[in-house]
């Protein structure tokens, strides 16, 4: 319920509070558009999430209402993902455009709720997939792209906006946070399409030619190939690690060091945070 209605919401409601503050898009059409999304994610995504009553043992009928449901998820997550790109196009058009960095974590969290809940929560939703496949490594493929993709994205580019508001913007330096950026894209799609994923494939196989047991036996997981699997996790996960040293010191360096005076006019910057709270529209 968290994940797939209120935060899918929540998600929508601050990128639109972002864009809005970083002149990106009128308050009036991010209205409209979380209106709209709000809409459509509360509608699948809070019946969608009877995929997971097969787990509490709740009546059959819950299968296939869940089943429908949460594919319909997949809709606000396209208007997610077109949004994402008219995003980018509206900040490589903008050539004076100082937020380049948050912003790309923005884009990022949109194209990976899209790829992680949509694409894949998709596929492990279909009823013959979902059948074999509960708890296998398909899922975890599912949920480090959909949670970490989603939302890590989205949370992590708040926290580089914000210290971009608070820091001079003549001391700003966004190399290091640039880098971890790149460190997690690259290291969470290495660990899901490289090594987690094509387990869940193996697994299912298993699944559908012997049985359910066997796909989550220890034999399973002892099978060479699947152990060489595993080992592939070591490059995507060590770069994944790698992004969040670099981040957390560079977010320790900023703060400590370099944050703006509390008496310093530029502060005044933060005006542009502060429009999209004030009662007028546009
Ligand atoms: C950003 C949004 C989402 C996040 C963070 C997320 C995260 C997760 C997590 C952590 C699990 C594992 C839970 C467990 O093992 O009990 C899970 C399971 C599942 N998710 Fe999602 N999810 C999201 C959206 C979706 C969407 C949109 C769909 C369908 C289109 C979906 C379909 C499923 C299914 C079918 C399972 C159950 C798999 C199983 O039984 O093993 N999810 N999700
Ligand atoms: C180097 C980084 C990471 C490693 C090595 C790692 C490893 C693992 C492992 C071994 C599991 C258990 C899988 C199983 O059921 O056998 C797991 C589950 C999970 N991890 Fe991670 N993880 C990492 C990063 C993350 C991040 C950044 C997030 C989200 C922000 C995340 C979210 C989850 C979730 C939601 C599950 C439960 C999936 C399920 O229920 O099937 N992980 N992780």
């Amino acid at each position: 319920m968290w994940v797939e209605g209120a935060f899918e919401f929540f998600i929508v409601a601050i990128i639109g509070l972002t864009l809005v503050s970083m002149n990106l898009l009128t308050r009036r059409s991010a209205e409209k558009s979380v209106m709209l999304q709000a809409l459509l994610v509360m509608g699948t995504g809070v019946i969608g999430v009877s995929h997971h009553y097969w787990w509490v043992g709740m009546p059959d009928y819950w299968a296939p209402i869940g089943s429908v449901f949460s594919t319909l998820e997949l809709l606000p997550l396209i208007f997610i993902l077109y949004e994402a790109i008219g995003q980018y196009r509206a900040m490589t058009a903008s050539g004076g455009f100082t937020y380049t960095l948050p912003f790309m974590f923005i884009v990022a969290s949109g194209v990976w709720n899209f790829v992680g809940a949509g694409v894949l929560g998709f596929f492990i939703n279909l009823p013959l997939v979902n059948y074999y496949e509960h708890g296998t490594y398909l899922t975890v493929g599912h949920a480090h792209a959909a949670m970490f993709g989603a939302f890590g994205f989205l949370a992590l580019g708040m926290v580089a906006y914000v210290l971009q508001l608070s820091i001079d913007p003549e001391r700003w330096d966004g190399s290091w946070l640039r880098a971890s950026f790149w460190l997690w894209n690259v290291g969470l799609a290495l660990m899901v399409f490289v090594s987690v994923l094509p387990v869940g494939f193996l697994q299912l196989d298993v699944g559908f030619t012997e049985s359910y047991a066997a796909a989550r036996s220890l034999a399973f997981y002892e099978r060479p190939l699947v152990q060489s699997l595993f080992w592939a996790r070591l490059p995507g996960d060590t770069l994944l690690i790698a992004g969040t040293a670099v981040y957390a010191a560079d977010v320790a360096r900023k703060r400590f060091a370099l944050r703006r005076s509390e008496d310093d006019p530029t502060v005044d910057d933060m005006a542009v945070a502060e429009g999209i709270v004030g009662g007028d529209d546009d």
